[in-house]
C-alpha cells in the first residue's frame, strides 16, 4: 500500500511513521509513505501557500495553484483509491474505515491547516473527509500520521502475530480483555487464576467476558448504538 502525503510541515510526519511497526512495514516493502512539501509546488518568490479569506475573518486559507499542481502530479502518475483530507469537519475515523482503506492500493492524504482549504479543492479532488475526533489540531499532520498508522498496520503481514489485529479493541465491537505477564504476584496482586490453568475455553471465556462487561462499563455506547 502506498501513502502520498501532502503537507506543508513535512518535518512533522518524518518521526511519527518511521519507528516500530510503521518503520518495519515500509522496511518489508509492504507500506511506502511519500511525504510532499506543499511550498515546493508554490510559485513566486515567497512560495505562498495561503492566503487571507475572502470576505475577511481571521485566520489564512491555503491556497488552491498549489495544491493542486502536486495533485495533478501525483494523479497523472498512478491510479489513486481514495484522495482524503483531514479536517475537523470530516467523518470521524473509526475502525470499519481502517479495515476498509487497508483494502486500498494508492492513497493520497491532504494535511488540512490554518483556515482549512479553499472549498474548491475539496469539490473538485476530494473524496473522503476525515476527522480524528472531537477537538480541534493545529494542523492535519497528526491526523494523518494516526490514519497511516492505524490503516498500515492492518495490511497482512505487517503485524507479527497475524491474528492480533483481531483481537484488538474494536475489531469485533469491544474493548478488549485486561492483560498480564510476568510475575504472577506483584504487591499482593495476583493475576487471574484462570490464566495460569492452561485451560484454553476456560481462558477465552473470561476474556470474552471481561470484554463485554469493560465494554458495558466504559462505552455502553458501543454495545448500544442509537
Ligand atoms: Cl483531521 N484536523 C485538525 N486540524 N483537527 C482535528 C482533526 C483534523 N481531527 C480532529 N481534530
Amino acid at each position: 500500500m502506498r501513502f502520498d502525503l501532502i503537507t506543508v510541515l513535512p518535518e512533522l510526519l518524518e518521526s511519527p511513521l518511521n519507528h516500530s511497526i510503521m518503520k518495519r512495514a515500509q522496511n518489508k516493502g509492504l507500506l511506502e509513505v511519500h511525504v510532499h512539501n506543499l511550498r515546493e509546488y508554490a510559485e513566486g518568490k515567497h512560495r505562498q501557500v495561503d492566503d487571507y479569506a475572502f470576505g475577511g475573518g481571521a485566520g489564512m486559507v491555503m491556497k488552491v495553484e498549489p495544491i493542486a499542481a502536486c495533485l495533478d502530479k501525483l494523479l497523472a502518475e498512478r491510479r489513486y483509491d481514495a484522495v482524503i483530507y483531514t479536517t475537523p469537519d470530516g467523518q470521524t475515523l473509526d475502525q470499519p474505515t481502517c479495515n476498509r482503506l487497508s483494502l486500498l492500493e494508492n492513497v493520497i492524504v491532504l494535511c488540512g491547516h490554518y483556515k482549512g482549504v479553499d472549498e474548491r479543492i475539496r469539490e473538485y479532488y476530494i473524496n473522503l473527509e476525515i476527522s480524528i475526533g472531537d477537538y480541534v489540531l493545529s494542523g492535519g499532520e497528526l491526523a494523518a500520521a494516526v490514519i497511516v498508522d492505524a490503516v498500515g498496520r492492518l495490511i497482512p503481514g505487517v503485524l507479527n502475530d497475524e491474528t492480533s489485529a483481531l483481537s484488538d479493541s474494536f475489531q469485533d465491537g469491544l474493548l478488549a480483555p485486561p492483560v498480564y505477564t510476568r510475575p504472577a504476584s506483584w504487591r499482593g496482586m495476583d493475576v487471574p487464576e484462570v490464566l495460569l490453568s492452561g485451560h484454553e475455553r476456560r481462558i477465552e471465556e473470561w476474556r470474552y467476558e471481561q470484554s463485554l462487561e469493560r465494554t458495558q462499563r466504559r462505552r455502553p455506547d458501543l454495545l448500544h448504538p442509537q
